[in-house]
């Protein structure tokens, strides 16, 4: 098992533990905080590993309750978080007890969300089941819900531990692979080039074991560098202007519009700086099955959505570009720049 630590200043703030079978860490866990009660939240296709977890406390005599929120987005709604404080409420939880949450992205930031707000928040622990998951929406202390727009309400909140069984994730299907893989990939184009050449050599058959713990590894790194996210942590942003836009006006999965939204800022970072990587950035995302064309975006509804971009500020449409691989620079994207980006994708 590898642990990986978010610091601010010198605290250690949460552990990310990456290994096979987790069982025991999460006793091990409980036990050395001596809380009293577990909440576990799951979601429908979590309940199961929920159980076996709920088993494994409540054989060390730990109080344990469970709670099953609706699928996917659904959970992420301002009432179902109501929901859960209430289901709260019902055990008679205090800030002595923790909340334990098991699923993907979703899952994990309304988990998140309830930790750090109920009782004015209480300790979350979470076991990240999706690929996308462990290697970035359970790590960097983002949580929240939709309202109207995505994620609009939220607040900061680290979970203690993240708990990543590659068990788990090896036992994923191909499309939750390849969602993950947009992710890994985009922190291997701007950080860890290992990521990038592994999936050229397995394609979606990886070891995954190595791809987690690189990608935790620099968002790690680059969460504990920018804590309060005043720059640095922009970079993790590469592919998303575009891909954000993409997948809200297309209604492509995350991963897929972030894969294309590469794609296009990979071009525009080749009109902006000559970046060189253009091509092979391509090759491995179609190797592992990603789309690299949105031709059914219009352009003009792109460009509105771009313009609604949360990294825009008073100089304009902000980009996060390649100078080189390994070498991420936020800049303000001129006209020629962005009809780069969305010429590559066929975005006419
Ligand atoms: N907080 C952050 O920093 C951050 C970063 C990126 C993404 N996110 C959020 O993460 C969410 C996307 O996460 P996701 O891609 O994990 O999607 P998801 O949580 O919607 O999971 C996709 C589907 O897979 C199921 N699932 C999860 N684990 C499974 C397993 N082991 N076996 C079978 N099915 C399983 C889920 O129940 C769901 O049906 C979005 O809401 C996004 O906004 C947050
Ligand atoms: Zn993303």
């Amino acid at each position: 098992m590898r642990r990986h630590v978010i610091w601010r200043s010198d605290e250690p703030v949460s552990t990310i533990i990456v290994g096979r079978g987790v069982n025991n860490v999460l006793a091990d866990i409980v036990h050395s905080h001596s809380y009293e009660r577990v909440v576990i939240l799951c979601q429908p296709p979590t309940s199961r590993l929920a159980e076996t977890y709920a088993n494994v406390l409540a054989d060390v005599g730990i109080a344990v309750s469970g709670y099953t929120l609706p699928d996917g987005e659904d959970a992420k709604q301002l009432g179902i978080v109501e929901d859960v404080y209430r289901f709260l409420n019902e055990t008679g939880f205090t800030r002595d007890d923790l909340i334990i949450g098991v699923g993907g992205g979703s899952l994990t930031d309304v988990a998140g969300f309830v930790g750090g707000t109920y009782l004015r928040g209480v300790a979350v622990v979470y076991v990240a089941t999706s690929l996308l998951g462990a290697v970035d929406a359970s790590i960097g202390g983002k949580t929240g819900v939709n309202l109207d727009g995505k994620n609009l309400v939220g607040v900061f909140a680290h979970p203690l531990t993240v708990l990543i069984d590659i068990d788990i994730i090896d036992e994923l299907s191909p499309v939750m692979k390849r969602a993950g893989a947009a992710e890994a990939l985009k922190t291997g184009f701007i950080e860890d080039m290992r990521i990038v050449e592994a999936y050229e050599a397995g394609g979606l058959d990886v070891d995954l074991l190595e791809i987690v713990n690189r990608s935790v590894a620099v968002k790690v790194g680059i969460v504990t560098e920018d804590f309060k996210e005043r720059g640095r942590r922009a970079i993790l942003n590469y592919g998303h202007t575009v891909g954000h836009a993409i997948e809200t006006t297309t209604g492509r999965s995350h991963g897929e519009s972030v894969a294309i939204g590469m794609v296009a800022e990979g071009a525009a970072s080749s009109a902006y700086f000559g970046f060189t990587g253009e091509e092979r950035q391509r090759a491995v995302l179609e190797q592992v099955g990603l789309p690299t064309r949105a031709a059914d975006a219009g352009e003009v509804t792109i460009r509105a959505q771009m313009a609604l971009d949360k990294k825009r500020d008073a100089g304009g449409l902000r980009m996060i570009l390649l100078e080189d691989f390994g070498s991420p620079k936020v800049v303000h994207a001129d006209d020629a720049t962005v009809q780069a980006a969305l010429d590559a994708v066929g975005i006419t």
